[in-house]
């Protein structure tokens, strides 16, 4: 059985076994894939020593993203645009290839609940390692406008300099974000800390979709804010967890599995 992983610090709590498992018994792959935590003093030395001892991929979450982009011999272009890796896989020949695939996972997500993103305007809330991550594969589908509003101000100025090639985008911050926006994302972190993001509740309105990158039992702070706000389409970060997960799968396999019927399976297991 080839063996894979997902690696991080704390990692106790990743859904990411029981969808790889369920993704393999789908397809009938022959793998086993568990969590595995590793030290943030000796990150590089025990993931070289997983690889030598059979690892054949692995997917990568909070803290090491960065350090994971740093230690890849190979980096894919959406990789190197995020400036992070979420899937490190050993080649045939040897090399430890980085990828990643939370953008094409949160596009995938959007098609199937929101539709073509082309036309759109686009806000993105946050500035940090989940924002940059995604904007390369957001500006791809071609949106009117991607407005990227973080709470400090300079980080969203300076990321919409650093994607300016790919679109029309501008950065601001939180309490400067207005106009009529499609769609918000939000790639913050602070629906973890249970905060609400100090945006104009003006922006929200019936027709538009809010989708918060994070998820949690019950909505998440942000949707909760949104729905109260009147909002009509709330929608989590679960099937852009699902879906970057069948990204990587793809890339170690060949083979790309179905996502919804993990999807429902997951809801029901966890109550999310
Ligand atoms: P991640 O990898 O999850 O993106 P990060 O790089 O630490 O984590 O970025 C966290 C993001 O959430 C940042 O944009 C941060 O805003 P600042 O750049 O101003 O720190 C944002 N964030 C965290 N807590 C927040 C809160 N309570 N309100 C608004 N934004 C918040």
């Amino acid at each position: 059985m080839d063996r894979y992983a997902v690696i991080g610090h704390p990692i106790s709590h990743s859904k990411s076994p029981y969808i790889h498992t369920l993704f393999a018994r789908q397809t009938q792959q022959p793998l086993v894939y568990e969590a595995i935590d590793l030290s943030e003093e000796h990150f590089e030395q025990e993931l070289t020593d997983l690889f030598a001892n059979g690892l054949k991929g692995c997917n990568v979450t909070i803290p090491f993203k960065e350090r994971a982009f740093k230690f890849a011999s190979q980096l894919t272009e959406r990789a190197q645009r995020a400036g992070a890796v979420n899937t490190l896989k050993l080649t045939d020949d040897g090399i430890l290839l980085g990828d990643n695939t939370d953008g094409a996972g949160l596009l995938s997500d959007l098609h199937n609940r929101v539709g073509e993103l082309k036309g759109l305007k686009i806000a993105l809330l946050g500035a940090g390692g989940a924002a940059r991550g995604v904007l390369a594969p957001l500006l791809t589908e071609q949106p009117a406008l991607v407005v990227i509003a973080n709470r400090t101000a300079s980080k969203a100025i300076q990321l919409a300099e650093d994607f300016s090639d790919l679109g029309v985008i501008r950065g601001c911050a939180l309490d400067e974000l207005a106009g009529v926006f499609d769609l918000i994302i939000n790639a913050t972190s602070a629906s973890l800390s249970g905060h609400t993001i100090a945006i104009d509740e003006k922006l929200i309105h019936p027709d538009m979709a809010c989708y918060d990158m994070m998820y949690s039992a019950g909505r998440t702070v942000f949707n909760q804010w949104a729905r109260e706000h009147g909002a009509r389409q709330v929608i989590d970060g679960l099937g852009m967890l699902v879906a970057q997960a069948a990204e990587s799968f793809a890339l170690w396999r060949g083979i790309r599995p179905g996502t919804r019927q993990v999807m429902n399976e997951i809801r029901r297991n966890f109550a999310l």
